[in-house]
């Protein structure tokens, strides 16, 4: 006698592998989830995730943006400005500490906009942001800064008038979430936060399940991230490496992860335990693991993997390399000098005012990169399981090559663990079931260009948005908030209640926002009942 084929029931399928999906060309670069080049991305997106938006009307004036901070990130804001959203949005200004790097994108503007040159726009250093809103007439700042800078000057975009569009994290300390509060306080003003993950597919189509009940209330969640020895290592080479700057991965990194969390459960987190440690970058583990002597930087080190070579990429090292005269930023240090103040293995817990506790942990030395969320209910559970890449493959000289498809280690690697993503739901007394995820649009897990048109679109939606994906200042708090606590508990020891943080806003949810973990009674004890505090209190 056969038995049954039936593909969905678990005792008889074959026992697979993540199903590819073709997302990402297969280039290898320092951050594999960073913008692609126009050319590698889909153009058309599912219409159940790619919102519609009416056209503006004939004669509408341009809002008027200017980008303060010229990195690397900026350059997603001026493509789109100078690309798809030219019609509803114009650049006037640049500010930056740096006049390398304003020039460089002043240059690319000016080759996007066909002038045959730079474009010619205004440039203003750090202290001038005041003056550049006012004389510029700016409405919208774009902030693009290392992330300890974001709340000064968030607050002074505000008090000059402009609203502003701000990259994650919010900020990096209580002071910092006080500095912003009081500015929207004062001046009513608009803070957009880009949280682009809540825009990629997979993540809003497990926010979709979540909320359909499917799982019934959320009880827990465990998630997982993994940064691979490319792109997890390249926040230890420059400020990302230094706490104050960035805040440390819980800050700079999770509050990606946090926010996601507390969008999916539509949830506030209430109390936090967290215990980490520097446990592989850094000079004292080179030392202890026998690394020997090390290049200072990555330019130049011949057959070192771990070494970013900036002359191998003509926008590092033109906005990095070249730009090193002005100010000294070294965007290639050896992630094993003396100096790095972040960890690299991080785990927390976060209870929610709902009931549910996540378990979290993220680690920035993995052969992979990618992540893996369970959400557990009470009538089941839902797994999105992302590869973003399966595997870091080097070259003979020991260097990350470009395209792995070329090496042959490369391509074994890829058929053992292929990039992709799979989102299964399974209900109590059920087979698991794949939940299909609409195809997005751009970098980011087809996340960032659907976030730009937010950006630069909201006030054409035709629609509200069912899946809630705009985020706010107040988002980019309750988002910081656990990664705040996190590192005050890995200082202390000893969990903290974001209460006492004493952020300098209130937490809570509008009451029409009632979170999906709510009222979960099972019997069981919630860290927020064996604590001092309640949910119900927090949320208040
Ligand atoms: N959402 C995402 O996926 C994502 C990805 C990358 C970066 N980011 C965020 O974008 C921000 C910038 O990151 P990056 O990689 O572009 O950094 P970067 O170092 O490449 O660029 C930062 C720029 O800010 C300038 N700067 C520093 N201090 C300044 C000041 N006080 N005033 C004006 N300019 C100043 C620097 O000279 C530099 O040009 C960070 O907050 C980061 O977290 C977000």
């Amino acid at each position: 006698m056969t038995e049954p084929t039936d593909p969905t029931d678990p005792r008889t399928a074959e026992p697979r592998t993540l199903e590819p999906r073709t997302l990402e060309p297969r280039t290898l670069d320092q951050n594999p989830t960073a913008p692609r080049p126009a050319s590698a991305r889909a153009t058309q997106g599912d219409p159940s995730v790619v919102p519609a938006f009416a056209p503006p009307s004939p004669g509408r004036p341009r809002r008027r943006y200017a980008v303060v901070g010229t990195g690397h990130r900026a350059g997603m804001y001026v493509g789109a400005v100078t690309g798809d959203h030219a019609d509803v949005a114009e650049l006037v200004a640049w500010c930056d500490t740096n006049p390398a790097r304003m020039a460089y994108y002043d240059a690319e503007v000016g080759a996007a906009l066909g002038r045959g040159g730079p474009a010619g726009l205004p440039r203003y250093g750090a202290q001038d942001v005041e003056r550049m809103v006012v004389d510029e007439r700016v409405d919208v700042v774009v902030v693009t800064t290392p992330d300890a800078t974001h709340a000064g000057i968030v607050a002074r975009a505000l008090d000059a008038g402009a609203d502003v569009v701000v990259e994650k994290p919010l900020t990096t300390t209580v002071e910092g979430c006080h500095t912003i509060t009081r500015a929207v306080a004062r001046t009513g003003r608009d803070v957009v936060m880009t949280f682009n993950y809540r825009y990629a597919p997979r993540n809003s189509t497990l926010r979709e399940v979540v909320a359909s009940g499917r799982i019934g209330r959320v009880t827990s969640v465990h998630f997982e991230w993994a940064l691979d020895t490319v792109h997890g290592a390249d926040y230890f080479r420059r400020w990302h490496r230094d706490k104050k700057t960035s805040g440390g991965l819980l800050v700079h990194k999770s509050s990606h992860h946090f926010d996601l969390v507390n969008w999916w459960l539509r949830d506030v987190p209430v109390r936090v335990y967290a215990s980490g440690g520097l446990r592989f970058y850094g000079d004292a583990n080179a030392t202890e693991r026998g690394l020997g002597p090390r290049p200072e930087r990555g330019t130049g080190a011949v057959g070192d993997p771990w070494a970013l070579d900036l002359t191998h990429d003509p926008r590092l090292r033109a906005l990095y390399l070249d730009a090193e005269e002005h100010d000294g930023y070294r965007r290639d240090q050896d992630v094993f000098a003396p100096g790095i103040t972040i960890e690299d293995n991080m785990s927390v817990l976060v209870d929610y005012a709902g009931g549910a506790t996540l378990t979290y942990s993220l680690n920035a030395h993995s052969p992979w990169e990618g992540y893996r969320v369970t959400v557990n209910g009470t009538e089941g559970r839902a797994e999105l399981e992302v590869v973003e890449r399966g595997a870091v493959v080097l070259d003979d000289d020991g260097r990350a090559v470009l395209d792995p498809s070329a090496t042959p280690e490369g391509v074994a690697a890829e058929e053992t663990r292929p990039s992709g993503e799979r989102l299964l739901v399974q209900r109590h007394w059920e087979p698991a079931r794949e939940q299909p995820i609409p195809a997005g649009v751009g970098g980011h897990g087809g996340g960032d260009a659907i976030l730009l048109m937010d950006v630069f679109r909201r006030d054409l939606r035709e629609a509200p948005d069912p899946l809630g994906r705009a985020a706010g200042y107040r988002d980019g708090l309750r988002a910081v908030a656990v990664g705040i606590a996190a590192n005050r508990s890995m200082t202390t020891g000893q969990p903290v209640r974001v209460a006492d943080l004493g952020l300098g806003e209130d937490l809570a949810l509008p009451p029409d926002d009632a979170p999906h973990g709510a009222a979960v009674t099972t019997g069981t004890t919630t860290g927020a009942e064996a604590g001092t505090t309640t949910g119900a209190e927090v949320a208040r």
